[in-house]
């Protein structure tokens, strides 16, 4: 892993949580002789507001998808948590092979526990295959029809169970000889006192075939405090592999997604998906980069891998379930390729070393957008995707100016020249400065604490405008708290978009990192999480947005087709901490931005008022007839900056929306402290 650039992120998220309680007791609005004026010029269009402006970002971290997204409920399903990993430097790996993991033999697999005195194992010797070359041995030898003794599975900090719903089990096994069974599984509460549903599983031989069951809950109160068994009354030896319970998924797909997750993710309207990373697409070393080759076609075909984040991802969620994810939600995919460098700085050498990655690279925009005539796109056909998926966007590695190699350079120009001789109608986004072509797009990253954000909330609007290379915020965040950001965040995140939105004409495309954050383990070894500033929270049960979600979802639903020309005068300003070097200094606490749908001609005007005291701004809206009395305001407000929204009270900071008048070409309204304002306006 890039410890170097690990740390240095960690340290900026805990300085930013340092600032931000220093900040809750000094900030004051200075007190203001001439009102704020916001002016919009609405015969001006400075750009047309591009289609994905607004958008996700993805890896897996924070248990994303293992324990996030990906509804599977067992955790270490294919038992390779425990895996020991070829290490094998650029030089020598062959990408083409398949180096497969190893495993101490007769070791206690994670996450597994005994039930009824069993004895469990890993078996390197009794595989499933060459994928799942291990699988667990259970000796029930112990097992009687008064005790039942076999395996039982806590999945990712709890179980979850739901009243009148319906789990898919699903499980290879084999047994030694003289074994009949039948099997039972179940789901239970941890402390045995409740059965919530069970079934039983006979046929078990002497080769290895696939069980497939349901079980049902009857009337229940929701709880994750809970196992999944199977077990036996009879004595004997079995072999377990692919252990998998789901329960219903979003838009019922099959090894699918969560449901509250994905209908979170649905209603802020995101419109790309940039996957599959950040860190996760270059890997800690070669063996474990993203290797798409190793995530398609069937879950018992793909081996896994360490995940850069610390975590073993067994790719049940891999490239066919990233897309599906897309269709779903409704986002075109930005793929980030392999660039053939990874986290510990081990890199490929010279360009003949590189085409196998360049290859690949093709391949897999292939298997996105090929059809049936293709390879790979009959593969993603087989994988259970028909149609063919746009692709407008494809991104060369990630976060190469920590490359300091400096190899970037040759290892970009050689990935575009091939994607665009193969694809000219795909943008080409570099991770940093390229002189020997000319990126389509560059990715820029903003990790900040809320007075830097705010800070630097104007930079666009003196950007250099004749660039060919548009700008890609393919990872952004105020970072004032952990796990998810209080309403410090939405406001630093609020002034960032209207920025990013003032500049349109620049700026293509933007999304927050990282997106999700299983917030059941926060701290110790089997943490759930390792990046401290995080949008989405959840549990095995429950699931929640933070105020910056909610920011990011108005800002979503209201960005118009039309950015329109906006300036302000007077513009208030607030005393805020200076930073690591004590101190304060004066930030601008007011920020705009101002769009419109031609269609209807609404204009949408957002306002953040980020001073802890209520603030009158002057509107005016030039260039249009007239602006009826009546409109929207849809107010994102919290009493202090320090509130937010937890997984225990994950409503506390949500958008309020009302009727309101008294509008016109020209009003004065005043914004409460600590608000993010949208103002729906309908203008002739
Ligand atoms: O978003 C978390 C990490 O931050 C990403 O993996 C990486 O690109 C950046 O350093």
């Amino acid at each position: 892993m890039n410890l170097i650039k690990l740390f240095t992120r960690h340290m900026a998220s805990a300085m930013s949580a340092v600032s931000i309680s220093i900040l809750s007791a000094t900030t004051v609005a200075f007190a203001q002789t001439d009102l704020p004026v916001v002016q919009i010029q609405a015969d001006k269009v400075t750009a047309k507001m591009p289609p994905m402006f607004y958008g996700l970002m993805t890896e897996e971290i924070n248990y994303s998808y293992e324990g996030g997204l990906y509804a599977q409920l067992i955790r270490n399903c294919t038992f390779k948590e425990d895996s020991v990993q070829p290490n094998i430097r650029a030089n020598d790996y062959d990408p083409a092979k398949y180096y497969p993991a190893t495993y101490r033999a007769n070791t206690r697999p994670r996450f597994w526990n005994s039930v009824g005195g069993a004895s469990l194992v890993l078996d390197p010797g009794t595989p499933l295959n060459d994928a799942l070359n291990v699988s667990l041995k259970v000796d029930a030898s112990a097992a009687s029809k008064t005790s039942p003794a076999g395996v039982a599975n806590g999945g990712y900090w709890g179980i979850p169970v739901e009243s009148r719903t319906t789990y898919k089990v699903s499980f290879y096994a084999k047994a030694a000889p003289g074994f009949t069974g039948p099997l039972t599984v179940s789901i239970e509460s941890t402390d045995g006192k409740t059965m919530f549903a069970s079934a039983k599983i006979s046929g078990i031989t002497g080769d290895w075939k696939k069980f497939e069951t349901t079980l049902k809950t009857k009337s229940v109160t929701p709880s994750k405090d809970n196992v999944f068994k199977i077990t036996t009354t009879a004595p004997g030896t079995i072999w377990l592999q692919e252990i998998s319970l789901f329960p219903p998924t979003y838009k019922n797909r099959p090894n699918g997604d969560r449901k509250d997750l994905s209908q979170l993710l649905a209603d802020a309207q995101p419109k790309f998906l940039r996957f599959p990373g950040g860190n996760y697409v270059e890997g800690s070393d070669f063996v474990n980069r993203f290797n798409w080759k190793q995530m398609i076609g069937p879950l018992e075909q793909r081996p896994g891998h360490k995940s850069c984040w610390g975590y073993w991802s067994t790719d049940g969620f891999g490239l066919p379930e990233f897309l599906g994810w897309c269709q779903d939600i409704g986002m075109e995919p930005v793929l980030a390729v392999f660039a053939g460098y990874t986290l510990n700085h081990d890199h490929v050498t010279n360009s003949a070393a590189l085409q196998p990655y360049v290859q690949d690279a093709l391949g897999e925009i292939e298997y996105v957008t090929g059809d049936a005539s293709t390879k790979w796109g009959a593969q993603r056909i087989k994988d259970g995707y028909p149609k063919p998926f746009p692709l407008h966007y494809v991104e060369i590695g990630n976060e190469d100016f920590f490359d300091n190699s400096h190899s970037y350079e040759w290892r970009f120009a050689q990935f575009f020249d091939a994607i665009r001789a193969k694809y000219p109608q795909i943008k080409i986004i570099s991770t940093t400065d390229v002189k020997s072509r000319v990126a389509d797009v560059n990715d820029e990253h903003y990790y900040r604490s809320e007075e830097e954000m705010e800070g630097q909330s104007f930079m666009y609007d003196t950007r250099n405008r004749n660039s060919p290379t548009k700008v890609f915020v393919g990872e952004w965040a105020t970072q004032p708290s952990s796990p998810t950001p209080t309403m410090a965040g939405a406001l630093g995140d609020a002034a960032w978009m209207c920025c990013m939105e003032r500049n349109a004409d620049i700026v293509l495309m933007h999304c927050y990192a990282p997106l999700f954050v299983n917030v059941s383990q926060l701290t110790g070894r089997d943490r759930s999480m390792q990046w401290s500033h995080n949008l989405i929270g959840y549990d095995a049960l429950n699931s929640y947005g933070s105020p910056a979600y909610y920011a990011q979802k108005m800002f979503s639903l209201q960005k118009g087709d039309e950015v329109l020309a906006i300036s302000a005068q007077n513009l208030p300003v607030r005393s805020a901490p200076a930073g690591r070097g004590g101190g304060t200094r004066q930030l601008k606490s007011l920020f705009y931005s101002a769009t419109r749908d031609s269609a209807s001609g609404k204009i949408t005007l957002k306002i953040v008022n980020s001073a802890d005291t209520p603030q009158d701004v002057k509107i005016e809206v030039n260039g249009v007839k007239s602006v009826s009395s009546k409109g929207t305001a849809t107010v994102l407000q919290a009493a202090n900056r320090t509130e937010t929204n937890t997984i225990k009270d994950p409503q506390h900071v949500v958008p309020v929306t009302e009727k309101i008048k008294e509008l016109g070409t020209s009003f004065t309204r005043t914004f409460q402290p600590c608000s993010i304002t949208v103002l729906e306006l309908q203008a002739k």
